[in-house]
Order: C-alpha cells, then structure tokens, then sequence
C-alpha cells in the first residue's frame, strides 16, 4: 500500500551535505563564555555530526571550516581557530578507521605552514579509507575557487571552456551537495560552494551549530526526504 505523507529520513539519503557552520559565537555569548568556547564545541559538533552521517548512509560531507574572509577576524581569534583545526585534523588522522577519507577543499597559500603539515599528514593517513568522505574547506572561497579553476585551464592552453571542464577542475571533483545546512538563522550563501550549489537544495535552522547534533541532522534529513527536485523540470 502506498504510504504517502510519511518520510523516513532513511529514504532518500542525500549522498552530499554541506554545512555552513554559523553561530559559534553567539552560543558562547549566550553562556557568557569567550567566542573560542563556542568554537570548541563547534568542532565537538564536527565530530559529532560526521560520526552520525556515516551512520546515516551519507557518502560525503563538506564543512565550511575557515573561509578566506574570516582572516578579517581578531588574530587571536583566527589563531584559535586554526589551533582547533589542527587538533581536529589530529583526531582524525588517529582516528582514521573510525570516521573517514579527507580532502581538503581551499588555498594552501595564506595558510601556516604548521596547519599545512598536520593537513597532509590527516590526508595522507585517511586516503586509504572507505566510506563517509569529509571534504574540509579551509581558507575556502567560491569565487576564488572558479578563479582557481579558470587558471588551471588556461595553464593547460584551454580555449573553449564546457561545464564539465569547469566541474571537473575544482579543488575536489566530487558530487555536488545535494544538501547545504546553514544554522543560526542566518539566510546567506557566504561565497559557499558557489558553483556546485547550482541545483542545491537549502536548509535553514535557528540552532545554533554547537547544538547541531545528530537529532538536528535528522530532522534536516525528514525535511530533505520531502522536497521534490525538479532541476528545471516540471512537476508532476
Ligand atoms: C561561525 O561562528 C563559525 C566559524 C567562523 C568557523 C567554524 C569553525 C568551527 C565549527 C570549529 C572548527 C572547525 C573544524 C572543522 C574543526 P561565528 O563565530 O561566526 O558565530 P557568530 O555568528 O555567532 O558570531
């Protein structure tokens, strides 16, 4: 019998969800706590929220970790970040049977050469995993990602330049997300993804990411599990 109106979240996995994960500061200002106790918990979050997509079925997930513009912010700040970054990258270079395969979605330039080192050593010590894919961008931009590709095609004497050509010479050659979380009520693309979100859908949430937990991801997955996609197509 047909049991329309009725979605389990395990129908219709998305097989790509990317996150913009916004909030962090305003869930430690709320606990009166210093923005790096929320970014703590965001990284818990990380952690948490790759654990439970690999439960889930999901085949990869994209954190928007440190976009280029976030290096306007304080420098104590951008160092807490990065130091969290790099233990996040050691617990899943130790970790690597557990969670997942890396890649790294962003430019190295800018970058400190301590992150770098832990960075390829996570890549390196997780490329030989099956599984969930986590894709970390980190001082990512979208803009400067098209620009990035745009380069590599010229360098490889390109004149006439398809879609594919372009897909296929971002930092990743990977599904586009199918899904893109954005939390903390904020409704903005940030320079996300840019080219990739081309037929994505969206999902919105008050929560806060240091609260974005399994139960969050779920009830994102029902909402997802309900919408049509049409890509241009008619409905039926
Ligand atoms: C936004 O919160 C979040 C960030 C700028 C960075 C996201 C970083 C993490 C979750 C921690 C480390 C990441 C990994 C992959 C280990 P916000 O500071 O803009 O919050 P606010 O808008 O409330 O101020």
């Amino acid at each position: 019998m047909e049991n329309k109106g009725q979605f389990s979240p395990l129908q219709n996995v998305p097989a790509h969800v990317a996150f913009i994960m916004d909030g962090n500061g305003r869930w430690a200002a709320a606990k009166y706590l210093p923005r790096e106790a929320g970014h703590r918990e965001g990284a818990a979050s990380v952690r948490a929220v790759a654990a439970a997509a690999k439960k889930l079925g999901i085949k990869y997930i994209t954190f928007y970790a440190f976009s280029t513009e976030n290096w306007r912010r304080p420098a104590a700040e951008v160092a807490a970040l990065m130091s969290l970054l790099g233990e996040t990258l050691d617990r899943f270079t130790k970790e690597k049977d557990e969670v997942a395969r890396l890649l790294f979605s962003g430019r190295r330039e800018g970058m400190a050469y301590g992150v770098l080192q832990k960075l390829d050593k996570a890549l390196a010590a997780t490329a030989g995993n099956n599984g969930l894919v986590v894709n970390l961008a980190i001082n990512y931009g979208g803009r400067q990602e098209i620009a990035d590709a745009f380069t590599k095609l010229a360098a490889a004497g390109k004149k006439k330049i398809t879609e594919a050509d372009i897909s296929a010479s971002l930092y990743q050659n990977i599904p586009e997300p199918d899904l893109i979380i954005r939390t903390s009520g904020e409704m903005r693309i940030s320079n996300f993804l840019l080219w990739q979100a081309a037929y994505s859908e969206f999902y919105f949430t008050d929560v806060l990411w240091p609260d974005f937990r399994e139960p969050q991801l779920l009830q994102a997955l029902v909402e997802y599990a309900r919408r049509e996609r049409r890509y241009g197509r008619r409905g039926g």
